[in-house]
C-alpha cells in the first residue's frame, strides 16, 4: 500500500478516531466531538464527564492545508463545549481535535 496507509499505521494508539480508536475502544463514544455548523458559528461538544480527576483539556480547530483557526482550554470546572467562529464563505475540511488529560488526543474531521 501507499504511504497513506503507513501513515495511519503510525497514528495508531496515538491519534484517536472513531474509526481508529486503538487501545480506547470502549470510551470512544466519550471522547470523540460533537461538532456542528449554522452559519459561521462552528460549535464543539465532547459527551465527557468534567471531575478534577478526569476531564477534557481542550478543543482545536484547523482549517483545510494546516491553517490554524482557534484553540479552547478548560478547567474540570467548565463544560467541554466551544463555539468558533469560522472565515466568512468557508468551505473545506474543519479539523476538530479534542483532548481528554487521561485518554489522550481525539480528531473528527468534517467538511462543510
Ligand atoms: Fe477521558
Amino acid at each position: 500500500m501507499g504511504q497513506g496507509s503507513m501513515g495511519m499505521g503510525s497514528e495508531l494508539n496515538v491519534v484517536f478516531t472513531q474509526d481508529n480508536p486503538g487501545h480506547w475502544q470502549s470510551l470512544m463514544q466519550l471522547h470523540v466531538p460533537n461538532v456542528s455548523v449554522s452559519g459561521d458559528q462552528l460549535s464543539v461538544v465532547t459527551p465527557h464527564p468534567m471531575s478534577e480527576a478526569h476531564y477534557i483539556v481542550s478543543h482545536t480547530v484547523v482549517l483545510e492545508n494546516g491553517q490554524f483557526l482557534d484553540r479552547r482550554t478548560f478547567s474540570w470546572q467548565d463544560q467541554p463545549a466551544s463555539k468558533h467562529t469560522l472565515p466568512a464563505g468557508y468551505s473545506g475540511k474543519v479539523i476538530v481535535t479534542s483532548t481528554c488529560n487521561q485518554h489522550d488526543f481525539w480528531v473528527k474531521t468534517i467538511t462543510i
